[in-house]
């Protein structure tokens, strides 16, 4: 497969400042890319920027916090005001949430991931859909987990979220389809980095086990025993954004070394 470029495109990644969003908005930039990022952490964003625009890079960092309908207007006008369009926007961004049963659950815990993890990535694609139906062109890639798909016990908030986000995904993609916008979903295993280790210590907590058996267990999911890499989830998203996946949309790509296979 040929080198995958993205020269002059601008794109758009929310969850920036550490892990897979922030992967992202390096290899995008690398490949050419106009990148516009954000997170909540604008001091940690602002470093990001300011290490992209010395190597004469084009970014722009936005402080907002998806969860907040109104950051994520101001993240997309500001990517339009600065580079005229959205070509490709990624929504990152994601919050694990707490881990409890079910039934010790308060309504504010429940609404607080999916404010970030459903309506972020829905208000993000609201404020860019405008832009990729003006130029006929366009991909949307959201970020799920193998947890929507794949139950795990004290994490009602977080698996709801990502199961509804396929929901949007699939729904996005046949309302974009007439205009060559593409929308699809990559649901990652426990991805190898800091992330899954907070993860760990979360679920030690809730389920009085050792962090070092719950690693065990996270690990047994697999068949491989293995965890996925940010390089992995970067590579299936160049892929999806690309014209390698000019035919594919409505797609949930599961990228979980085997834990689910549907
Ligand atoms: N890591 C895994 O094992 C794993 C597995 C399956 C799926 N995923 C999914 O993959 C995506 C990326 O995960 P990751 O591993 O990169 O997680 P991460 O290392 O925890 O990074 C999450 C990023 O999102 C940002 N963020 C969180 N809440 C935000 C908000 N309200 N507004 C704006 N930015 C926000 C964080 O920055 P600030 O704190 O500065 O806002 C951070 O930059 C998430 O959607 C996650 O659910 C991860």
């Amino acid at each position: 497969m040929k080198e995958i470029r993205f020269d002059g495109k601008v794109v758009v990644v929310t969850g920036a400042s550490r892990g897979i969003g922030k992967m992202l908005v390096e290899r995008f930039s690398d490949a050419g890319a106009k990148v516009v990022f954000c997170a909540r952490r604008g001091d940690v964003l602002k470093g990001i920027e300011a290490d992209l625009r010395a190597r004469g890079r084009e970014a722009l960092a936005v402080t907002a916090d998806t969860g907040r309908f109104e950051d994520c207007k101001r993240l997309i006008e500001a990517a339009v005001k600065a580079y005229g369009t959205v070509d490709i926007l990624v929504n990152s961004a994601g919050v694990s949430g707490v881990q409890k049963p079910v039934w010790e659950l308060q309504p504010d815990e429940l609404d607080e991931v999916m404010k970030v993890n459903v309506q972020g990535p829905y208000a993000c694609t609201h404020f860019a859909a405008p832009h990729m139906i003006r130029q006929k062109s366009g991909a949307i890639v959201n970020i799920g987990s193998f947890t929507g798909k794949r139950p795990m016990p004290f994490r009602t908030p977080y698996a709801t979220s990502k199961m509804a986000l396929i929901g949007l995904t699939r729904t996005v993609a046949l309302e974009l389809a007439p205009y060559k916008v593409r929308c699809n979903c990559i649901s990652p295993g426990p991805v190898e980095g800091e992330r899954v280790e907070e993860v760990v210590a979360n679920a030690s907590k809730a389920s009085n086990r050792t962090a070092d058996d719950v690693r065990k267990g996270f690990l047994g999911l697999s068949p491989m025993n293995e965890m996925v890499t940010e390089e992995e989830i970067c590579d299936m998203t160049f892929f999806l954004c690309s014209d390698h996946g000019r035919h594919m949309t409505g797609q949930d790509i599961n990228m979980t070394a085997g834990i689910v296979m549907y």
